[in-house]
């Protein structure tokens, strides 16, 4: 197909959205906050640093699974929360799902998904991760807290870098919202995006939040929208995550995790594993590269619990860098949706395969067999020697 042969890279899969998507859609994804700095870091962090490979080491056969909260993944890559991954797509976030599972690894639903949680969990995918914040009304946190419990998702990631929205301003030059305005200027202007419009048509009138949805209460996602700057609480505190802990049975993963302090404190609160995350530089402009985290949040970890990292990851040979500097996986967020929207399942399992073939074809050229002897000796001699190696 020819989507495929012009996706040959997760950046040339990025074009190809960009040829698809209406201008404010792609933006919406594509953009980070503020004057992008931290978005921008997340990607040049992989440039700056590079590989020490042994290749005489020997390393004809590759295994490239990794062992994750009692489960093996048949790759160190997981896709990450992103809501409205139905806007990029029909039925987006199950498409997204499914690719995961036949590629081997796990998804991880956002709040904001258009499916509910127990939709998405009645396609029978797994593993399945559901991610949820702290709301005012810590009553709404519990009851997706429990419904995901109910619906058996695997783990819960409590995302801790999102209760201020982060300035967007590509949103705001582009008058995005939601749902996408289609008065005849916008329709004028997203005539070379028919593709887009004729497959979302019946999609766009329906889409909403729908783990938010209450029955007798306004359902339509510009409500919902509106609302969810109000709702999420800046106010929360260690007292919630130790709370969290309590009522989830399972994996309890905080993501948003860059400062060390703060990675000793979740180990304290009995946390399961950390997402080292900046939210793919669409928070805190200015904010530290993830990948410039992750070496001092492994090393505070010791490796007593998994460290994950996301933002930046556009390359199997990132991924590598990722596990050497201990990480035990990574995760992706938006080139999930560039492959969601060019092609749905078949491209999220593209930009999965395309990520499994580089980070397969970088560990044969350093000589490295398996996940686990990831490790500081591929990187610069002496500079990361101390590091641990996650878990
Ligand atoms: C469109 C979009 C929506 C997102 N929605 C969520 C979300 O609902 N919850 C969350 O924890 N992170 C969300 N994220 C952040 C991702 O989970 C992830 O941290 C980030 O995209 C990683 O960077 P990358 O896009 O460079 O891979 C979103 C990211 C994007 C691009």
């Amino acid at each position: 197909m020819a989507w495929r042969s012009a996706g040959f890279n997760v950046d040339r899969m990025r074009l190809s959205a960009r040829r698809t998507l209406p201008r404010a859609v792609f933006d919406f994804a594509d953009g980070g906050a503020e004057d992008e700095v931290t978005l921008r870091a997340n990607e040049t962090a992989f440039d700056d640093l590079r590989l020490w490979p042994r290749p005489l080491d020997g390393a004809a056969e590759r295994d490239l699974s990794v062992e994750l909260f009692g489960q093996r993944l048949s790759l160190p890559v997981v896709i990450g929360p992103t809501g409205l991954a139905g806007l990029f797509w029909p039925d987006g976030e199950r498409c997204s799902a499914r690719a995961a599972a036949a590629a081997g690894t796990a998804y991880c639903l956002s709040h904001g998904s258009v499916c509910t949680l127990e939709e998405l969990a009645a396609t029978g995918v797994a593993p399945r991760w559901m991610q949820v914040f702290v709301y005012k009304d810590r009553g709404f946190t519990e009851e997706l807290t429990r419904r995901a419990q109910a619906a058996g998702y695997a783990a819960l990631v409590l995302t801790i870098d999102n209760q201020l929205l982060g300035k967007r301003e590509r949103d705001t030059v582009n008058g995005f919202q939601i749902p996408p305005r289609l008065g005849p200027l916008q329709l004028a202007a997203m005539a070379t995006r028919l593709g887009w419009l004729w497959r979302m048509k019946g999609s766009l009138r329906g889409l909403t939040f729908g783990n938010y949805v209450r029955p007798g209460q306004p359902s339509d996602i510009a409500t919902l929208a509106g609302k969810m700057g109000s709702i999420l609480d800046p106010g929360m505190s260690w007292r919630d995550v130790e709370w969290l802990r309590g009522l989830w049975q399972g994996p309890l993963l905080l993501k948003g995790v860059l400062h060390t302090e703060e990675a000793r404190r979740a180990l304290a609160a009995g946390v399961d594993g950390l997402i080292v995350s900046n939210h793919g530089g669409r928070q805190l402009d200015g904010a530290v590269a993830s990948l410039n985290a992750l070496p001092h949040v492994a090393a505070a970890v010791e490796g007593r619990i998994p460290v994950l990292l996301d933002g930046g990851i556009r390359r199997g040979g990132d991924v590598l860098k990722a596990l050497a500097l201990g990480a035990t996986c990574c995760l992706i967020g938006r080139p999930q949706l560039w492959g969601l929207a060019v092609a749905g399942e078949a491209g999220v399992a593209h930009v999965l395969e395309l990520l499994r073939g580089e980070l397969d074809r970088a560990m044969g050229l350093c000589g490295i067999e398996r996940i686990e002897a990831i490790g500081p000796q591929l990187l610069e001699p002496g500079r990361f020697g101390s590091l641990p190696i996650a878990a």
